[in-house]
This record gives C-alpha cells, sequence and structure tokens, in this order.
C-alpha cells in the first residue's frame, strides 16, 4: 500500500520561486481573526477560494479507493496555483515542510496548507486502540493519551488529526467499533470532550497541539447489519438521545473540525444532509470550524442515487454544509462553474473558505507556517520514554478482566511452569491495532517478550496456530485459508507439561477497523478448536483476548477459568499483559460495549427498550426472547472484575420529591472487601418507567473512578439535574418530564443497589 510520492520527487527538483503578490495586511498579527480573513479573502479569486476547499491525499497510502481522476502531476500543478487547501497522509518535517514550501512561496496569496492525518490512538508511539481506552473509564488518562499523540504528530509537521471517532455504535459486528468509545452516549460523549482536550490543548496556536476533528457525521456507527458503508435509518429520539451528544460534546470542547460521513441518514447522504451540517451542527450548535467531506463521499452521493452527476453532487454536498472535499477532486474541477452559472450562490463559497482560514489562523499557520517543522523536536519527541510511559499506562487502565476462578489470576512469580500458547502471544504487530499509519510494523511489545521479563518462572511458547495467513488483510477474509492444524501437537505438548497455561487468542489487527465488517464474531480460523483441545489436557487456562471488537465466547466464557480482555493495546502491549496477568497492576477496566452470546444477538445493548412482553409469566414462547439462547448478553456493558471485590451499601438520595430544575444528590458508601488494593468505577444508572415516549431500561447518567486501599470505604456523591433526567422526543425537542424515576448505583449495568424518587 505503500507508493512513491511523486509529488516530492517533482518538488524537490524544482527550483521555480515565485513572488506572492499578495498585500499581507492579514499578515498583521495584532489585528482580530476575522479581520484578517476578510482581508484575505478580499485579494482571493474565485478559484482561490474553491481552492481552499479542496484536500488531496498525498499518494503515499491510500485511506479508501483510488481516486478516478487527478494525476500526480495535477495535482503539483493545482497545489502550485493555490487551488489546494489541505493535504492528507503527507507526514513528516521535510516532506511537510517542502509542500508547505510550495503553498506558502509559490502560490499567489501564499495561504499555508492544513496537513491532515488518521491520528486515531497514537502517532508512532500507540496507545490501544480507541474502544480499549474507553474500557478504561479514566477520563484524565484518555486526554493524556490524545495528548501524547498530538504531541508525535505535531512533531512530525502535522496540524490536524481525523478524530476522534466519536460514532456511537451496538453492532460488533461493524469493523469501526475499534475506533470509538463503544455503545454509550454519556460515557461516548466524556470521551469525546477528553480527547479533543487532549489533541488540541490549551492552546491550539501551540506547536504541539493540532486541531482535532469529530467524525462521522453522523450515525455511521448504526449502519445496518453492522455491514460497512451501508445505510442507516433511525428515529429522530434515537438520533438525538444516542448519535449526537458525543457530537455535541465535542462542540462544546471546542473541536475545530468534523467529518461527515458514507452512510445515508433516513435516505440522505450525511455529506448531503443540510439538516445535520447546516440545520443541527453550524445552526443550533453554533459550530464555528469547518466540515470536511470523508473519503469521496461527495462523488458517492452519485453511486447513492443522490446525485446525478459530479456537477450535481458538488452543488448538493456545498448547499448541505460540506466545506472541504477529501479525495473526490470535484469541487476544484465543479463550483467554480457552479457559482458562475448560478447554481450555487458565492456565498456558501465565502462561508466555507471562511471556516476553513479560520482554523488555519487559530493553528497560527499565517504567523509562521513552518510552526510545525522543527527536525529537532521531531528527533526528541517521537518515541521517546515518556511517551512509552503514558501509553504503558493507558495500555494498563485499558485490561478488563472477564472471569477468574481456581485463583488463577495474579500468576505467582516463581516456581510455577507456564505454556504460552497462540500466535499472537508473539506477534508484534497486531498489538499495534487498525489506523496505525505511522507507526512501523512489528513495533509492539508482544505477551510473549513481557512475560519474558518475569524470570522467576519457566515459560515456553508454542503458537499453536496462525490467526490468519495475511498481516494486512487488504484482501476479503473469506479468501484466507486457516485451516492448518500442524501445530495444534506441539501446543498440547507444551499444555500437558505445564501448571498454568495463558493463551492469547484473538483478532490480528487488521481484522477490525475501516472495512472489516464480519458475521461472525467467534474466535477466528482455527483457534476455537486450539482452544478445546488444549483444555482438554490441562484446563487450568488464562485466556487473554486480544481483539478490536466484542468477540462471542460463549465455550470459553463457560469453561475456561480466567480470561482477560486485552483488546489490542499498542506498542506496549506486552508489557501492560505481563503486569496485569502477574499482579503488579490491578485490572479495573469495564466494558463500553455489551459481548453478544453469538452474532444473531447484535446488535445489542444495555439501554434498549422493554417492550410489551420483557419477561416469561406463563412458561411459554410468547415473550420477547430467542428460542435458543437468552436475550442477555454474555458479557454487559459496565462489567468487569478486579484482583479485589467491592461492596456497595447505604444509597441516599437527599430528597425524594424534588423539582425540576432542582439538583438532587446521591451517595453511596463503597468498600473494599478483599485482598488487595484497586480501582472501581462506579457506576450511576437512571430510569424514567413511563415517559411521554418509552425510554430505554437504564441510562448510564454518572461514574466515578475510585481508589480504594483493601479495608478502605469511601463515600461517592452523584448530583443529577434536568440535564440527565431529560430526553429529546421525536421532534428533537428536549423534555424533562415529571413522575417517577429508578436509579441503581453499582459496578456494572446489571447489578446495583436500588432506590427511586418522584420528580414533581
Ligand atoms: C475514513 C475516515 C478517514 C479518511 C482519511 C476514510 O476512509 O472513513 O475516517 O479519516 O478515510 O483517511
Amino acid at each position: 500500500m505503500r507508493k512513491q510520492n511523486r509529488i516530492f520527487t517533482i518538488l524537490l527538483f524544482s527550483s521555480m520561486f515565485m513572488a506572492n503578490a499578495q498585500t499581507k495586511k492579514h499578515l498583521d498579527k495584532k489585528l482580530p481573526i476575522e479581520e484578517r480573513i476578510t482581508l484575505l479573502m478580499k485579494e482571493m479569486t474565485l478559484e482561490e477560494k474553491v481552492g481552499q476547499m479542496n484536500q488531496y491525499n498525498g499518494t503515499w497510502d491510500f485511506t479508501g479507493p483510488k481516486p478516478e481522476s487527478g494525476s500526480e502531476e495535477e495535482k503539483y500543478n493545482h497545489l502550485k496555483r493555490g487551488w489546494v487547501g489541505s493535504m492528507l497522509t503527507i507526514r513528516g518535517v521535510k516532506e511537510v515542510r517542502a509542500v508547505q514550501k510550495i503553498a506558502v512561496e509559490e502560490t499567489r496569496l501564499g495561504i499555508p496548507l492544513l496537513f491532515g492525518f488518521d491520528v486515531i490512538h497514537g502517532y508512532k508511539t500507540l496507545s490501544p486502540i480507541p474502544l480499549a481506552e474507553a474500557a478504561s473509564w479514566d477520563l484524565e488518562a484518555i486526554k493524556k493519551s490524545a495528548s501524547v499523540a498530538a504531541d508525535e504528530a505535531s512533531a512530525s509537521g502535522l496540524n490536524w488529526t481525523f478524530g476522534p471517532n466519536v460514532d456511537i455504535s451496538n453492532d460488533a459486528r461493524w469493523g469501526r467499533v475499534m475506533e470509538g468509545a463503544g455503545e454509550d452516549p454519556y460515557l461516548g460523549s466524556l470521551i469525546a470532550e477528553a480527547r479533543v482536550k487532549g489533541f488540541q490543548g490549551e492552546k491550539l496556536e501551540a506547536n504541539n497541539t493540532i486541531a482535532s476533528c469529530a467524525k462521522h457525521f453522523a450515525a455511521y456507527g448504526f449502519v445496518e447489519a453492522g455491514r460497512e458503508y451501508n445505510s442507516v435509518d433511525i428515529s429522530t429520539s434515537k438520533l438525538y438521545n444516542t448519535v449526537l451528544p458525543p457530537f455535541k460534546a465535542a462542540v462544546d470542547a471546542g473541536v475545530r473540525t468534523f467529518m461527515n460521513s458514507f452512510n445515508t441518514l433516513n435516505g440522505v447522504p450525511a455529506t448531503g444532509n443540510s439538516f445535520l451540517q447546516r440545520e443541527v451542527l453550524k445552526g443550533d450548535w453554533k459550530f464555528s470550524g469547518f466540515v470536511v467531506s470523508d473519503w469521496a463521499s461527495i462523488r458517492e452521493m452519485i453511486a447513492h442515487g443522490y446525485a446525478i452527476d459530479g456537477a450535481d453532487a458538488s452543488a448538493k454536498a456545498v448547499q448541505a454544509g460540506s466545506d472541504m472535499d477529501m479525495e473526490s477532486h470535484l469541487y476544484v474541477t465543479e463550483l467554480v462553474k457552479l457559482v458562475k452559472n448560478g447554481t450555487v450562490n458565492e456565498s456558501l463559497v465565502d462561508d466555507a473558505v471562511r471556516r476553513i482560514l479560520r482554523v488555519k489562523f487559530e493553528l497560527g499557520l499565517f504567523d509562521d507556517p513552518y510552526r510545525y517543522c522543527d527536525e529537532n523536536r521531531e528527533k526528541a519527541t517521537i518515541g521517546n520514554k515518556s511517551n512509552n510511559e503514558a501509553v504503558l499506562d493507558m495500555a494498563k487502565k485499558s485490561i478488563v478482566l472477564l472471569k477468574n476462578e481456581r485463583n488463577l489470576l495474579p500468576l505467582k512469580k516463581t516456581g510455577v511452569k507456564i505454556a504460552l500458547i497462540g500466535a499472537l502471544a508473539s506477534d508484534k504487530n497486531s498489538p499495534l491495532g487498525s489506523w496505525r499509519i505511522a507507526a512501523d510494523d512489528d513495533t509492539a511489545i508482544s505477551v510473549l517478550e513481557g512475560m519474558q521479563k518475569y524470570k522467576g518462572n519457566k515459560l515456553v511458547y508454542e503458537k499453536g496456530t496462525d490467526v490468519s495467513k495475511e498481516k494486512q488483510l487488504f484482501v476479503q477474509e473469506v479468501k484466507i485459508n486457516y485451516t492448518d492444524f500442524s501445530e495444534f501437537e506441539a501446543a498440547k505438548k507444551a499444555a500437558k507439561e505445564a501448571e498454568i497455561v495463558v493463551m492469547v487468542l484473538g483478532e490480528i489487527g487488521f481484522q477490525s477497523g475501516e472495512g472489516r465488517s464480519r458475521t461472525e464474531l467467534g474466535l477466528p480460523g482455527n483457534q476455537q478448536q486450539l482452544l478445546e483441545e488444549i483444555y482438554k489436557v490441562n484446563s487450568n487456562i488464562v485466556l487473554v483476548l486480544n481483539n478490536g471488537r466484542p468477540l462471542s465466547i460463549p465455550w470459553a466464557a463457560e469453561n475456561v477459568p480466567a480470561i482477560v480482555e486485552a483488546w489490542q493495546l499498542g506498542t506496549q502491549t506486552g508489557n501492560a499483559v505481563a503486569e496485569v496477568l502477574y499482579g503488579d497492576y490491578n485490572p479495573s477496566g469495564k466494558l463500553p460495549m455489551s459481548f453478544p452470546r453469538n452474532v444473531g444477538q447484535c446488535p445489542i445493548y444495555y439501554n434498549l427498550y422493554n417492550t410489551g412482553r420483557p419477561t416469561d409469566k406463563d412458561d411459554n414462547v410468547f415473550w420477547s426472547h430467542y428460542n435458543d439462547v437468552e436475550k442477555t448478553p454474555l458479557y454487559p456493558f459496565g462489567y468487569g472484575l478486579s484482583y479485589t471485590t467491592f461492596q456497595y451499601k447505604n444509597l441516599k438520595i437527599n430528597n425524594l420529591t424534588p423539582k425540576k430544575g432542582e439538583t438532587i444528590l446521591l451517595s453511596v458508601e463503597v468498600t473494599n472487601t478483599g485482598d488487595f488494593d484497586g480501582k472501581e468505577v462506579v457506576q450511576l444508572y437512571v430510569n424514567d418507567p413511563v415517559a411521554s415516549i418509552v425510554r430505554p431500561v437504564k441510562e448510564l447518567k454518572g461514574f466515578e473512578l475510585v481508589f480504594l486501599k483493601k479495608g478502605e470505604t469511601k463515600i461517592i456523591q452523584f448530583e443529577l439535574t434536568d440535564k440527565e433526567l431529560g430526553f429529546y422526543d421525536n421532534n428533537g425537542k428536549f423534555n424533562v418530564e415529571s413522575g417517577l424515576f429508578n436509579i441503581m448505583v453499582g459496578g456494572s449495568s446489571v447489578e446495583g443497589l436500588v432506590d427511586r424518587f418522584e420528580l414533581k
């Protein structure tokens, strides 16, 4: 997937230097930004304005299908004419500087470029995949992780990330769940805020922060049947209550850009959707940044059946509020004509350009276009020690203990014979996950390497089987042959001779992510068979899962005594897993997505509606259930164990009949009743049992991460206000309705102390 970047080849040999024709008044730092934009726009031709709305790929790594038009030479020529506002996937100070130089020194007005890149979970030093980070419920750590990513990316010349992905999704079939924060809008909103603040820091113009991008606007996580790029049909109340909150939180946190999405929403492609982009985002929410299309999503409106040709697609996109065209190559060819023939009002172009220039000014690019281009900083920052420490910390916090029987965990540090089995245990690439374009292959610490650092035990490693023959999985998964059993015997022998077996099973790094929807959620390939064969010779198994999405593992959940959800934890994976297995770190993660019993349950999520027949009264089939499997998830949202135990007592509500507008105070006592110090995520759920439209059986409305020494008790307090008790109706209107409210406080979405109050 790597291609020689011909733009560079051409430009590095180009000696042409064009004097800028600008009057430069807009470079006066003392003037307010809006005035500087006005001054600059007065100088711009229509072609130059449209140019700002055009974004090209650096042709180095493709993250979508190759464009239908636009040669490298054409892109280069457009760049020199000032017909490009941004480039994506170009990275590294040398390369960024070279391209920026063309924009700044060779074009008529010298407008600097934005350099965008998918910094999704780290740049070169990788954090856990975003879904894993969400399992930490640790907002400070997540913010820190985004700031480490921004530090490295900006040191590499970049000034804009296409992240965070704030798509709520409850369908594990969809490969992109690895990029988001899971199924819950409340947790998702807080994480969106943390990530935006982490990327953008206190000052956008600082050279170690980058502009962030809330994507994909909107409802991409609800693609039908979890099939990538599929259509979405959801109600207005679902859109407002579930999909939009993290986007709104991103706006409130100051996010500077949005990306729209590939899907249609209720029949209208998101890219051409003026309700989303003009009415909600730029209207109701007063968003002052700009919207970039997703890769070729303007052109894709033709395939959707929403536009007749490129001109029609361009007109519809710009009218709907898509400000920048990523890789459709359409605005640059169509918009000038459309304005001249009166189809598109120039004021729409002006609005888009003002928004784009605003972000460029805010980033400080007009004051110093090379502010992110410092070779010394690049060398000192990327992959440095403190970044590695930060991602290790994040990785440990992201691990979720799903089961721990027979006291298998934590492992004893001396005198134990351990067999480590599974191809993923020695894999140094898969733990990097999907979306890690800037990272070098095979740079993760493997679980094998992590465990080898504990020298007191005898560790034997056997692969057992491969997960996939393909490392990158750009081909269709169905074309891969998994049926090699030849290494089973060696693995069984190692297991038989060991006291404890640690098996690392799951997905390779590219089995989730964009374009990786799946209809099977079990362990891929013949790993399930391997697990069952090993179990026959030694059932003392600690199963360590590596995966980018919830997997369905009913057999393991029933039979295997210990299960650790270790996702894809980035560069420091092996160290984090080993520290948890050996008890040097007590796991505290909680699932941000429900794990289904089998794929037929998808989509499955905790905050569902009740139905008219929620339970079985008469021992017959006429109630809402499946006939072959329980309707509950295998592991629910919010669930996760610790090496210690926690007890909840004394749930109190300060006012049992509060009035609307009043703040309700809740408190609960939590005690560490086990043998280890540990952290607990204390969760508050609310249910509105009768309302003008039905409300979910429960909804997360607060949580607190609390550290308790063994034996220690703390009182945890929560506040509830109208904001948490109200909901959006099917007109998009927020209502707070009086009546009963049930509350539950506990360590997961399925158990806790309950009480109720009546809102007057
Ligand atoms: C993805 C976006 C990404 C873009 C640029 C698209 O295929 O959907 O999330 O930011 O490519 O790489």
